[in-house]
């Protein structure tokens, strides 16, 4: 065989070659001892004068060449294979892409509704002052909710104002009022905090969508064809919303809004308690005293404000029974939304 056909079968078994042996295997076949090109070496002795430089220098090029093209692919292997430890045969780890988490699709799905409507989106901070989370809000100094049992208090310097992880998102209404003056259509997402016992329906951290408009003139009409206008736009054209009176310190009248249940349309079933409606959000029109925290003139404005537990929203929306589910991050069932 002459000495480019030994090159060319030697760079194409090289390059087939998967294996740290099977080199090994054709580093011996071709530069061994008993290769043929050292049989051609040391054979040009017996050459004539005229072949033998040139016999000699194709031989030793093809050499150097097989040498190196050797080398090249026992060092590519050393990097990424078994001597690394790892087997590159193996097939490889695929990278999952995440996603959203579902109360954060469903946290915006809910303001997308009031921001088509031309409310605009503020957050507020998760530590509030008592002042923003209580007193502000017209709840009075001995009202239960004050107490530790439904607040985490947070260990403040003496002489400085109490904080806490805010209960509600209505301080933000406080916050928004003190900076702004009305015209005013805000809503407000955001993680809130109680400490109740965990369970199928409570957690110590949940979300919030709170809502406020403020202007001249603002009636309760107003509120309830707001909130109306949303449930049909978040749970379909066939929902039916009802207003029941409640009691909020920092609006008067208060009110619940329930919208016909979504599982039975209003027939009575078990997800309903058999009342054929689910209460979703509480509301009313926003209190004189919370007017006059903020600074606001007495009488000059009228507004109303909303808020709903958006993990209620979603296990209504998404027929999910446990609150527990969405924050325990099983992938298999994040993955179904
Ligand atoms: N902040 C109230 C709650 O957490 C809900 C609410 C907001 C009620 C605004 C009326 C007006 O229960």
């Amino acid at each position: 065989m002459d000495i480019t056909n030994i090159k060319i079968i030697a760079e194409k078994e090289i390059a087939q070659a998967v294996t740290l042996e099977e080199l090994e295997t054709l580093r011996i076949k071709y530069l061994g001892k008993k290769s043929q090109l050292s049989k051609v070496l040391s054979g040009l002795g017996k050459l004539s004068q005229q072949e033998r430089p040139l016999v000699g220098k194709a031989a030793n090029e093809c050499k150097i060449i097989i040498q190196s093209l050797l080398e090249e692919k026992v060092s590519a292997f050393k990097i990424n294979s078994a001597e690394s430890g790892v087997d590159i045969t193996l097939p490889g780890i695929r990278k999952e892409l995440g996603k959203e988490h579902i109360i954060s699709t469903v946290l915006k799905d809910i303001s997308d509704v009031f921001v088509k409507m031309g409310f605009c989106v503020v957050q507020g901070p998760e530590i509030e002052t008592e002042f923003n989370n209580f007193t502000g809000l017209n709840i009075p100094l001995d009202h239960p909710s004050r107490e530790s049992f439904d607040t985490f208090y947070i260990k403040t310097e003496k002489n400085r104002e109490r904080l806490l992880l805010r209960s509600h998102t209505s301080p933000v209404q406080i916050r928004v009022m003190r900076e702004n003056k009305p015209p005013l259509a805000v809503v407000v997402p955001g993680k809130v905090y109680r400490p109740d016992a965990v369970d199928a329906s409570h957690s110590f951290m949940f979300h919030q969508v709170e809502g406020f408009l403020v202007d001249k003139n603002i009636k309760f009409s107003d509120l309830k064809g707001m909130l109306q206008k949303f449930a049909v736009e978040f749970f379909g054209s066939q929902i039916k919303m009802r207003f029941r009176p409640h009691f909020f310190p920092f609006t008067e009248p208060s009110a619940e809004a329930d919208i016909s249940c979504i599982i039975c349309q209003g027939r009575g079933c078990s997800v309903c308690g058999r009342k054929g409606w689910l209460e979703i959000l509480g509301a009313g029109m926003i209190h004189p005293n919370v007017f006059k925290h903020v600074g606001y003139k007495q009488g000059a404005y009228s507004g109303f404000a909303f808020g709903m537990g958006v993990e209620r929203i979603a296990m209504l929306k998404y027929g999910i029974n446990d609150i527990r589910l969405f924050f325990e991050n099983d992938k298999r069932f994040l993955k179904q939304f």
